[in-house]
């Protein structure tokens, strides 16, 4: 019997304290202008002590299934797209479905750096159509506040903290043309390019951080020719043209990438979903938190068609196309 994935509800979180880029001009030889205009980013969310990875990806996932109406009975799988766990192990899903109080299913986290989200969006998809699971789980979630040189101005400026989530669930038959559907996803890597973006050392424990290294303008080059090809493969694979799309929700990581992608597609400004002015990169939260405040406020409809992709460190990227 064919199968396929439906979006049923998304959610999100972001930790209460903002800091603008006033606040860290402060303290770092950088400006708001700086900031701003190489990268769009006005300000960002920085976790305290008890928003950690686990505990933001739970309030997003709960989030999730109040806007899908699902509840914990209904959920076969937690997927946690994440660079920043609280612990190298229990994985930080596994600390996500304890606090949502479920018991059976299976709980892993991903490692795909800023591409996390899509990459673990692929595998929920691939598992759910291949009929191992009916409802998962797939959350983004990261603390890179405590994976940063805060004397770094040029990385330090450039990341927040959140959570992101969705709830897939699986739907009997094929795809129908029109209606909500995950319809195909696409995800790569070129391990070659793994020393432009790195973390040095241990992650996600603030007495013993590793922190963050890039070559930007060398991922920067990466980013537009990565993305433009895989949205061009998911355009083609679903024999799509470019007026199809109604959304773009891309990875925030500099505003003039998510604007050439969005040149690229033809697309009218207000509809590409951005909200790094505000959230910064929040890494593989960055997608599913920007999908949340699109659907939350109205801007994205049921049957509308999402083209959502990123690209991270490994070199890893990808893309997806999801009718909601
Ligand atoms: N404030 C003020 N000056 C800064 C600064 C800051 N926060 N960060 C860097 N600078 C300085 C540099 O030291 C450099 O000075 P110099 O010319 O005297 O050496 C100058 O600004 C230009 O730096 P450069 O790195 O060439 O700037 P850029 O225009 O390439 O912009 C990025 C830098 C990081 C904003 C840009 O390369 C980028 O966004 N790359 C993609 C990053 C990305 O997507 N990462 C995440 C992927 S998931």
């Amino acid at each position: 019997m064919t199968r396929h994935a439906v979006l049923a509800g998304v959610g999100g979180y972001l930790p209460k304290r903002v800091v603008t880029n006033d606040d860290l001009a402060r303290t770092l030889d950088t400006s708001d202008e700086w900031i701003s205009e190489r990268t769009g980013i006005r300000q960002r969310h920085i976790a305290d002590e008890t928003e950690t990875a686990a505990f933001m990806g739970a309030a997003a996932a709960e989030a999730a299934l109040r806007r899908a109406g699902a509840g914990a009975g209904e959920v076969d799988g937690v997927i946690v797209a994440t660079s920043t766990p609280d612990q190298a192990f229990p994985a930080t899903a596994a600390r996500i479905q304890a606090a949502l109080g479920i018991t059976r299913g299976f709980a892993f986290d991903l490692a795909a750096a800023c591409s996390g989200f899509i990459y673990a969006l692929a595998v929920a998809d691939g598992m759910i159509r291949a009929g191992q699971a009916s409802g998962i789980l797939v959350i983004g979630s990261e603390v890179y506040s405590r994976i940063l040189d805060w004397r770094d101005r040029t990385t330090c400026v450039l990341f927040g903290d959140g959570a992101g989530a969705v709830f897939l669930h699986a739907a009997e038959g094929p795809v129908t043309p029109g209606a909500p559907a995950v319809l195909s996803t696409h995800i790569h890597a070129d391990g070659r390019y793994g020393d432009i973006l790195y973390v040095d050392g241990a992650v996600g424990q603030p007495d013993r951080p590793g922190t963050l290294a890039m070559n930007g303008s060398a991922v920067f080059r990466h980013a537009v020719v990565n993305l433009a090809a895989a949205v061009e493969e998911a355009l083609a694979v679903n024999h799509l043209d470019r007026a199809s799309i109604d959304w773009l929700v891309p990875h925030q990581a500099n505003r003039r990438i998510i604007d050439a992608m969005g040149k690229k597609l033809g697309l009218a400004p207000e509809r590409v979903v951005v909200t790094i002015d505000r959230h910064a990169n929040t890494s593989a939260a960055s997608i599913p938190l920007a999908l949340a405040e699109a659907v939350g406020d109205g801007r994205i409809r049921p049957g509308q068609l999402v083209l959502m992709e990123a690209l991270g460190g490994g070199l890893t990227w990808g893309s997806a196309l999801v009718r909601l």
